[in-house]
């Protein structure tokens, strides 16, 4: 019976010294499979003659078996429930965890005041269209009424492209306006349009100088438009740009494409600035692109995107819209 008594006294210590299954399995081959003590013993009750002795020591054997087999089962049961507890662990994602935000990008200041500009117009009833960034001299200064000799059409102010010698030269667009003929000869009255874009002079980078920047124009060309639709359309702009209580006023001016033609001030951040220049367009754009000038009329203005940006957020330096260093382009999310 030492065997026994050995095995009765050191399995509970075994079984719960084993960590894993496998483990585990190896003390239960030990102590109760086919070459444990038990199996052992269990093959020499034949050779024990007397009966009652006999059963006596099989009952014995069966109590150490069962015992050990009822110990083996719990801790099988504990391990297990610890590797299901440990696969889930290392398997959890936790959905409560602030999820991880991607870096996004802007638009560029001078993209999101034009964008603000083109809005303000659209909710008025304008539609935006664009036009090409190479012009030909016709639409660029002929069509607008501006005449041969003007000092805008010399080299010294106006980029043109090398394509030849034509009287109607290429060039970079030196304003928006000429939008202003080219949507007018493709659509039937009434028009109401924004054209936003890139323009382009012969002009050297400076504080207040960029030889490519951008403007908006606007034209609106209708039965019976007054020179009183221009003011309150463009104070209403005004008023929503930089705010409802934003005064204007109307200086007299002289532009070819306009007559009369006028720059608007604004009255912001305390001073006068001059926003836009404006006027009711001039019978000889209508004649240009074939609109009747007895029956029509219209009014058209033009503003610097740049300059706006810089007056809406307080810049002084214009270099600052092309500054590409990402401390001041943050300033402006
Ligand atoms: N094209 C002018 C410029 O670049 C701006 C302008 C003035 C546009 C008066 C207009 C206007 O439509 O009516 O300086």
């Amino acid at each position: 019976m030492d065997k026994l008594d050995e095995l009765q006294n050191d399995a509970p210590g075994r079984i719960q010294a084993a960590a894993t299954l496998v483990e585990l399995d190896a003390v239960e081959s030990e102590t109760v499979g086919r070459k444990s003590p038990i199996a052992k013993a269990r093959r020499g009750l034949g050779a024990i003659e007397d009966s009652t002795e006999r059963a006596q020591t099989g009952k014995r054997i069966n109590d150490v078996a069962v015992a050990i087999t009822t110990q083996i089962g719990a801790r099988r049961s504990v391990l297990e429930a610890n590797e299901v507890n440990a696969a889930l662990e290392a398997d959890k994602v936790d959905v409560t965890l602030p999820g991880r935000v991607p870096a996004r990008g802007t638009h560029h200041i001078v993209q999101q005041t034009i964008d603000e500009i083109v809005d303000i117009f659209v909710a008025l009833g304008y539609e935006m269209v664009q036009g090409p960034e190479a012009e030909t001299s016709f639409y660029n200064f002929t069509a607008l009424n501006i005449p041969e000799t003007h000092p805008s059409r010399h080299e010294s102010d106006t980029l043109y492209l090398n394509y030849g010698d034509s009287a109607d030269e290429v060039l970079l667009r030196t304003h928006t306006s000429p939008m202003q003929a080219r949507h007018m000869e493709k659509n039937d009255p009434p028009v109401y349009i924004v054209v936003p874009g890139k323009v382009f002079r012969s002009d050297a980078i400076d504080a207040t100088h960029l030889p490519v920047f951008h403007q908006i124009e606007g034209l609106a060309v209708d039965n019976n438009i007054t020179f009183g639709d221009l003011k309150g359309t463009l104070a209403e702009f005004a008023r929503q740009f930089f705010g409802p209580d934003t005064r204007v006023k109307f200086i007299p001016h002289y532009f070819p494409f306009t007559e009369p033609s006028a720059e608007m001030h604004a009255y912001t951040k305390g001073r006068w600035i001059e926003l836009l220049g404006c006027g009711m367009v001039h019978p000889a754009v209508f004649e240009h692109v074939g609109y009747d000038s007895s029956v029509l009329s219209g009014f058209a203005f033009g503003m610097g995107a740049e300059r706006l940006a810089m007056v809406r957020h307080g810049i002084t330096d214009l270099r600052t819209m092309i500054d590409p260093d990402i401390r001041t382009l943050e300033q402006f999310r």
